[in-house]
């Protein structure tokens, strides 16, 4: 054992969640001292979830990056804190100490307050899965800039509106990105975003593809000049800026029930201590280990597990630009031996899709390494968790299947790998600190095993998000309005005879299409803007790879004849608006939508009719028009 605070045995985990329970501000009181603080808190916790109020720590400072950095160098300083694999199998990989990591970091925060960032500024990072973007989202945090970083997938639009939203004026980027064998042009999306949002002061374009970029001048500059800049100043180090412990560190926009994304904030004295304690716990790091997250720093399981998790324990991360089937889909398995991986940890959707190229890929590779798996996004059937097990793992390794959001900042439900025991296809046992809630559709609370309900949770955390940026009501109506006291989740869940617990996905209008989440009043919003759109309506639908797939009930009134072309037309809208990652996979034209006489879309019919399913359509004599059910069921996709 290394980490004063890592549970190792089951009796442990069961003594820490009773004193989680029991006594939560002197539990957390013990893990915080464990971290590097500027000024210690003087309360633990203050919080009330009807404003909702919550703030951990109080009274106490710090700056994230030292615990990510400073205080490893003593020990870990040569030690690899990022390797980088790049995108090309051939292209040279690079690793980065913790010494050379800071060193680099310092430089950049440099760079940053040179371009005119000062603390609490707003800037969006939007960049391929190059190591610079782990160096420029720490910059940031060291700084005391929010960062707001944007998956490479979204559209200049969907850029646009986070970029307003946040008042961001600074902005981060690349010329492109490599992707598979594609190539994505950042700078030039970037370019068509900033259009609409002149507020912008500065944009850093570091050179990764070196696709021709227009550069404005006063606006734009290239991280290399940038850097070099610093380089003839000899380099300073750059002071760790203080940050009171409830000051923002990012903002991740993220998709709700309603049509525009939400900024959850999360701030830096609880984040780091949840990130970093239930990195340790959940996946049993040791020291040496290295640690390979899938993810994209895009998404909040490449913050708290590629990034600040792994890096505040002193871990060795691994962060791979590429994607799991280029040049084939051997890749992952290339990489855990290349790098003799310990921990793999990844999302469903993908093992499902290495699945369907059966066991040839993982035949010739050595996978020995690999002591714990992970997954995270979505549920996970049993056929994929058995796979995982039964060819990765090689029936050797424990399985944490993690259950958690933006929202929650890390892991809130999972087993701690080979310590407390897994069950595929659940989430199993709450974290210490985590108390969850099931309660029915009137509010109450759903005791006993062997039950089902809304998942909430009771208590807060210290890693929970504290606002939506700029609209707190937002924060209080999405998550703490619907059952008093209580943080509603979103998410379907059941309790097993043994208390364990098993997601079984959202019960709001939020699609999961391959572990990304997606509104669905966001992408008819987006349907809706095309030129021959009336009306449509977006549901779900069971998709073997993806986990869900989107239908699109579409109103359409072109006498341009050729539908195929038109859901072509539509489905580029949609790109346009949102990104890729939110086309439709089917779009039916239908002549209306069923909708009850005050005019609402009666969606569990639609959800129905998209599962496959044409007869047991519930209840359809409160329709206003029962008649355009028969024609949507024989329009089928
Ligand atoms: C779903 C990702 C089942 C869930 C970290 C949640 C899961 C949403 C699991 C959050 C899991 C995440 N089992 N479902 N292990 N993990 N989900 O914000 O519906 O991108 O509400 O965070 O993913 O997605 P988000």
């Amino acid at each position: 054992m290394f980490y004063p605070y890592q549970i190792t045995s089951e009796a442990a985990y069961e003594k820490a969640y009773a004193q989680s329970i029991e006594d939560p501000e002197n539990f957390w009181n013990d893990i915080a001292q464990h971290f590097h603080w500027k000024k210690k808190w003087n309360k633990v916790l203050e919080w009330n979830f009807t404003e909702p109020s919550i703030k951990w720590f109080l009274g106490a400072q710090l700056n994230i990056t030292e615990n990510c950095l400073d205080r490893h160098i003593a020990e870990r300083g040569h030690e690899p804190a990022i390797i980088w694999e790049p995108n090309d199998p051939e292209e040279h990989h690079r690793i980065l100490t913790y010494k050379e990591l800071l060193f680099k970091v310092e430089q950049f925060c440099h760079v940053l307050q040179n371009n005119g960032v000062k603390k609490g500024d707003r800037v969006c990072l939007y960049m391929g899965m190059v190591p610079e973007l782990a160096i420029a989202v720490l910059a940031c945090a060291r700084i005391g800039a929010i960062h707001s970083v944007i998956f490479g997938g979204f559209s200049a639009q969907s850029i646009a509106d986070r970029l307003v939203d946040a008042q961001a004026e600074f902005i981060i980027t690349c010329d492109g990105a490599f992707r598979g064998n594609k190539e994505i042009a950042l700078k030039s999306i970037i370019d068509d975003a900033l259009i609409q949002c002149r507020f912008v002061k500065k944009v850093i374009v570091l050179t990764r593809t070196r696709t021709p970029v227009s550069m404005i001048k006063g606006r734009d500059v290239w991280w290399e000049d940038e850097i070099k800049k610093v380089e003839t100043q000899g380099n300073p180090p750059f002071p760790a800026v203080t940050m009171e412990a409830e000051d923002p560190l990012f903002i991740l926009y993220t998709s709700g029930s309603t049509g525009k994304p939400k900024g959850v904030v999360h701030t830096c004295a609880g984040y780091m201590v949840w990130t970093t304690y239930t990195f340790v716990n959940v996946f049993q790091y040791n020291p040496g280990d290295i640690h390979f997250c899938t993810a994209d720093i895009g998404w909040i399981t490449g913050h708290s597990y590629i990034l600040y998790g792994p890096l505040s324990a002193g871990a060795t991360t691994l962060m791979f630009e590429g994607i799991p089937i280029w040049p084939d889909a051997g890749r992952f398995w290339q990489i855990v031996e290349k790098y003799r991986a310990n921990i793999l940890y990844t999302a469903p959707t993908a093992i499902r899709s290495l699945m369907s190229f059966g066991n040839g890929p993982l035949q010739d590779k050595d996978l020995h390494s690999l002591k714990t798996l992970g997954t995270v996004g979505e549920p996970i059937n049993e056929e994929a968790w058995h796979w995982y097990n039964e060819h990765v793992g090689q029936k050797k390794c424990p399985i944490v299947d993690t259950w958690w959001q933006t929202e929650t900042g890390g892991i809130l439900i999972s087993n701690l790998a080979g310590v407390t025991p897994a069950k595929p296809s659940y989430a199993t046992k709450p974290l210490p600190g985590v108390q969850p809630v099931l309660v029915n559709e009137k509010g109450e609370s759903i005791e006993g095993n062997n039950v089902s309900g809304n998942l909430c949770i009771r208590f807060p955390w210290p890693g929970m998000l504290r606002t939506t940026y700029g609209d707190h009501e937002r924060c209080r109506t999405n998550y703490f309005a619907a059952y008093p006291n209580l943080y509603f989740t979103g998410d379907g869940c059941l309790r097993d005879e043994n208390g364990n617990y098993r997601i079984t996905g959202r019960v709001d209008d939020v699609l999961n299409v391959s572990g990304h989440r997606i509104g669905t009043a966001e992408v008819e919003n987006a349907i809706n803007m095309h030129a021959g759109v009336v009306e449509s309506a977006v549901v779900g639908y069971p998709h073997d790879i993806k986990g869900q797939g989107i239908y699109a009930f579409v109103i359409y009134t072109s006498s341009h004849g050729d539908e195929n072309l038109s859901r072509q037309d539509i489905a580029q809208t949609v790109s346009r608006v949102i990104g890729a990652l939110a086309k439709p996979d089917k779009i039916q034209f239908v002549k209306g939508l069923p909708k009850t006489r005050s005019g609402k879309i009666m969606r569990r019919i639609l959800r129905k009719i998209a599962e496959g399913e044409t007869q047991n359509l519930g209840d359809t004599t409160t329709l206003l028009d029962p008649a355009v059910v028969e024609d949507i069921v024989a329009g089928r996709l």
